[in-house]
């Protein structure tokens, strides 16, 4: 190596090394003495590298050995009083060691795809090779955790100048076609790094979705990738990126982004931070993203994304009450004849996740009276209740619903101003006379 890149990188690895906790800078050495025993070299490789030189610290730490990874995940189990947790057919072990966390550990390798979006079969490799099997050059840098080389940057793609460039850049033309995934991957890192996509990157990106490579990807995979973009910070950027790029209608018709939806889409964290402030709970509050999404289906049509995208019951709830709600609900709400118990009986039956995006797309004027209603519901305590009728001698029967239903109709309409005024025209009106 020349004096002068070795100088470079020593000054370099001493700036990152800083950047590296302690404890796992401890756990890295032993890593590296230990394939250096097995005749092995461990490099922490992907995110965790990307992130040091982002200033972040990634949870996430992947170890790539250039040797047999399964073998190797299990010395150091044994070696640091962990276990190996679970194995995928990539050859890639998890490792969970006590009072430090998860490792994923993988056998470098080389990947090739038998069809387009299918998983791929892997052959052992060098490191060079694994990391340009990788998906942009950003992600495809690896420390070298050998005592001998300890911290010693591998950056044969030249990542490290894209990632200060701000380039998100795949690391040959096929990349999106072997794994149309990759194309939430760069929109999603983009968009959370503030960088862009490289423009011949963003050609491939574009051809890929052209061939209809997302047709190739499971519905589980790709369900996977939305939820990712949902839990990135500002799963907004991210989704109006898909919407300009046209990803969204390639995964399936009933998806893509309308001018008004991606209006609304600032609004939407608005309308989640409402039901976060006041405890509002959302099972999934990322269905309230994938709402943003739909291209108001039809139930056929609903039922055929949910499907595409292995929807459990309720996401597909959420899609239909979405499609019969939207616009037409707000439409009512926003009438001034609309009375807060009919406000109730529109709002109540929807899965709170539509109730949030509803706001978010409500007009300013609807939006009050909707805040409204959730702070009323959020506290609302019927002022009457089964249990009273039968203390008043009312026979039970179907008669009941209809005098809670009216009992509460009037609590939210204030025509009763208390329970006192409630129990009296329950009496006056039903009780049986003596
Ligand atoms: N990777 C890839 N292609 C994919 C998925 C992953 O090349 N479709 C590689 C990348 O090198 C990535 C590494 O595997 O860095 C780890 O993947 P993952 O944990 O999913 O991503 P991270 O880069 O760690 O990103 P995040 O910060 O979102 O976890």
């Amino acid at each position: 190596m020349p004096f002068r890149l070795m100088g470079f990188l020593m000054s370099e690895m001493k700036k990152y090394s800083f950047a590296i906790p302690p404890k796992t800078l401890k756990l890295f050495r032993q890593i590296g003495y230990l394939a250096e025993s097995r005749n092995e070299k461990a490099y922490a490789v992907g995110g965790f590298v990307r992130d040091l030189f982002l200033k972040k610290t990634s949870p996430d730490i992947d170890i790539t050995i250039e040797g047999d990874g399964l073998a190797f995940a299990q010395a150091l189990a044994a070696k640091t009083g962990s276990k190996v947790e679970a194995f995928t057919r990539f050859g890639t072990s998890i490792v969970i060691i006590s009072g430090f966390g998860k490792l994923d550990i993988a056998t470098a390798r080389t990947e090739t795809y038998a069809q387009p979006g299918a998983l791929p079969d892997v052959e052992k490799s060098g490191i060079n090779q694994d990391l340009f099997r990788r998906d942009f050059t950003i992600n495809a840098m690896a420390l070298d955790l050998s005592p001998k080389s300890f911290l010693l940057l591998l950056d044969p793609y030249q990542g490290l100048n894209d990632l200060k460039k701000g380039r998100v850049k795949a690391l040959h033309p096929l990349s999106f076609v072997d794994d149309p995934t990759r194309v939430f991957r760069a929109v999603r890192f983009e968009q959370r790094f503030n960088k862009r996509i490289e423009a011949e990157t963003q050609k491939w990106l574009i051809d890929s979705i052209g061939q209809k490579s997302m047709n190739t990807v499971s519905g589980e995979r790709l369900r996977n990738e939305f939820l990712l973009i949902f839990k990135e910070e500002h799963p907004e950027r991210a989704i109006a990126r898909l919407g300009k790029l046209g990803v969204l209608p390639m995964v399936h018709p009933a998806l893509g982004l309308s001018a008004s939806k991606r209006r609304l889409l600032p609004e939407i964290t608005k309308a989640l931070g409402f039901f976060h402030d006041h405890k509002i709970h959302l099972d999934s509050p990322g269905m309230v993203w994938f709402q943003a999404m739909l291209l108001t289906p039809t139930p056929v049509q609903a039922e055929a994304l949910a499907k595409r995208l292995m929807l459990s019951r309720d996401e597909q709830k959420i899609v239909v009450q979405h499609a019969k709600a939207y616009p037409a609900l707000l439409k009512e709400i926003a009438s001034k004849k609309t009375t807060p118990s009919r406000i109730y009986r529109l709002l109540s039956p929807l899965h709170p996740e539509v109730q949030c995006f509803l706001l978010a797309a409500a007009p300013k004027a609807v939006r009050k009276k909707m805040t409204d209603y959730f702070l009323k519901m959020k506290n609302l305590k019927p002022w009457l209740r089964g249990r009273d009728l039968k203390e008043f001698g009312i026979p039970p029967g179907f008669r009941y619903s209809y005098i809670l239903l009216e009992a509460l109709n009037g609590q939210l309409d204030g025509r009763f101003k208390s329970r006192k005024e409630v129990i009296q025209w329950v009496k006056q009106a039903f009780a049986p006379a003596g």
